[in-house]
């Protein structure tokens, strides 16, 4: 039996238009969008004086990531459903390669942690982190039959996910060849290891010498070794999490041989600064990598929005709770990397971009939804409200407002990175594949509701 649904009286915002209309939805699928629409539905909400935006995607997440001796605390279903609340309706999230296994082992774990758990949609990325001829070998098969057509590389992690640029170049290649897209967490990490190593020595082991540890020449050095390499080989590149100035000043560069580099910075870097480190072991709440960076570096992100050299904002969701973050009491290098975003996301970047009008609300859809979905594959399925694309639309009351808090957040996390954070703009119903699966607060879906996104080779 089929279902339907009516939004009326919203103001559709798309990544270039904005217009005062009704959407009808039926099934899954947008399939009318009009003025006054005379149509009979199993429901109608009324939308006035709201946005409609399609439902966010965030292109970079890690739920039940095992990671630095741990595991991060939300896994799929509530990583999801705490993306529900927040207008976050598809995740792209990374299946790590465990070094000396397969890429096809990895992909399917995750697909173990994924199926029947997940309540919003999912894609994943597949993390190479020891490219060898048998690796080489699957990357046709995990593009063509795995429905995956972006991989990732760390350049830091040296011994547990770093893998070197020789290998890089052959991975580069072999995905040219079958349509993949590499994206690069580019930090050096041999650079990171020893100054981690210097700092220990000099009994520096709190929080605060994370980021002395990773500083932005790092991330910088790494962000360009990557370009010149995917330069060599003509190959597409997505640089993920990118945090600083001189790292945006390396794809300005690669801009001037004409050069397509894909840029994602995350909300937190947009947002925060490196003084949150200054309070002793609090500071661990905001031990990521790489870390939070100056304000002269949020200005040169912001900027580079403006410019068109950063294409996506993300999360990189991967939160660990305080018992966890303990682990590196007395060596910071030991704290897991990593903190809570898919909630917060959609609602900092309207309250913080579009609603003091730093960025215009078409703007605002583009960063978080409609570029990840064109970059990944996924468009116009999702990332847009037109007709034919999947409802997957949120509710959006720009007046109301509210506060960020460990204490009223669905992540499976004991802290907020946004605690105390006034917000202007709440996600009031959102709805994922015609189904209102958040309304006013309170979640109607099942677990399992969430599929599987198998996505198709890039163009070559
Ligand atoms: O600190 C971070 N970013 N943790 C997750 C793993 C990664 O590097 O993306
Ligand atoms: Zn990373
Ligand atoms: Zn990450």
């Amino acid at each position: 039996m089929s279902s339907s649904l009516l939004i009326k009286n919203g103001i559709v915002v798309t990544a270039t238009d904005i217009y005062e209309a009704d959407i009808f939805i039926v099934d899954e699928k947008v399939q009318t969008i009009g003025k006054d629409l005379n149509v009979s539905a199993a429901k109608t909400i009324d939308a006035k004086g709201c946005y409609l935006f399609p439902g966010g995607i965030d292109a970079h997440t890690h739920m039940e990531l095992p990671f630095m001796g741990t595991f991060s605390s939300d896994d799929f279903e509530s990583g999801t459903l705490a993306g529900l609340y927040g207008g976050t309706t598809t995740i792209i999230d990374f299946a790590i390669q465990t070094q000396g296994d397969t890429l096809t082992a990895a992909l399917n774990q995750w697909h173990e942690k994924a199926g029947g758990k997940a309540v919003g949609d999912y894609a994943f990325h597949v993390a190479v982190t020891d490219f060898n001829p048998k690796t080489k070998a699957e990357i046709k098969t995990i593009i063509n039959e795995g429905g995956v057509n972006s991989f990732k590389t760390f350049m830091a992690y040296k011994g547990a996910l770093m893998i070197d640029d020789r290998q890089m170049l052959e991975l580069f290649k072999e995905l040219k060849v079958h349509g993949g897209m590499l994206t690069t967490h580019a930090e050096n990490g041999d650079l990171i290891d020893g100054l981690i190593a210097d700092n220990l020595a000099k009994g520096n082991t709190l929080p605060k010498y994370h980021p002395l540890s990773r500083p932005e020449i790092a991330e910088e050095e790494a962000s360009g070794r990557v370009i010149d390499l995917a330069y060599q080989t003509q190959s597409p590149l997505y640089i993920v999490h990118m945090t600083c100035e001189g790292a945006l000043n390396r794809v300005r560069e690669a801009t001037k041989r004409n050069q397509k580099v894909y840029v994602e910075t995350c909300v937190q870097y947009l947002l925060l600064d490196e003084s949150l480190y200054d309070q002793g072991f609090e500071g661990s709440k905001w031990v990521m990598s790489p870390p939070l960076r100056k304000e002269k570096d949020r200005k040169a992100l912001w900027n580079g929005i403006h410019q068109n050299l950063v294409h996506t904002v993300a999360t990189d969701h991967c939160p660990f709770c305080m018992d966890q973050k303990k682990m590196g009491e007395g060596n910071f290098s030991k704290i897991p990397n990593g903190a809570p975003g898919i909630e917060n996301r959609m609602e900092l970047m309207f309250s913080e971009g579009a609603s003091p009008g730093k960025i215009s609300l078409n703007k605002y859809v583009e960063l978080t939804s409609t570029a990840a979905a064109k970059i990944f594959g996924l468009f116009p399925k999702k990332g847009t409200i037109a007709v034919g694309s999947d409802a997957d639309i949120i509710v959006f009351d720009p007046t109301q407002d509210h506060t960020i808090s460990a204490k009223t957040h669905h992540m499976k996390c004991d802290y907020s990175a946004f605690e105390g954070w006034r917000v202007k703009g709440k996600c009031r119903t959102t709805i994922l594949r015609g189904q209102v699966v958040v309304d006013q607060g309170k979640a109607f879906v099942k677990k399992g509701f969430g599929q599987y996104l198998a996505r198709k080779p890039l163009a070559k």
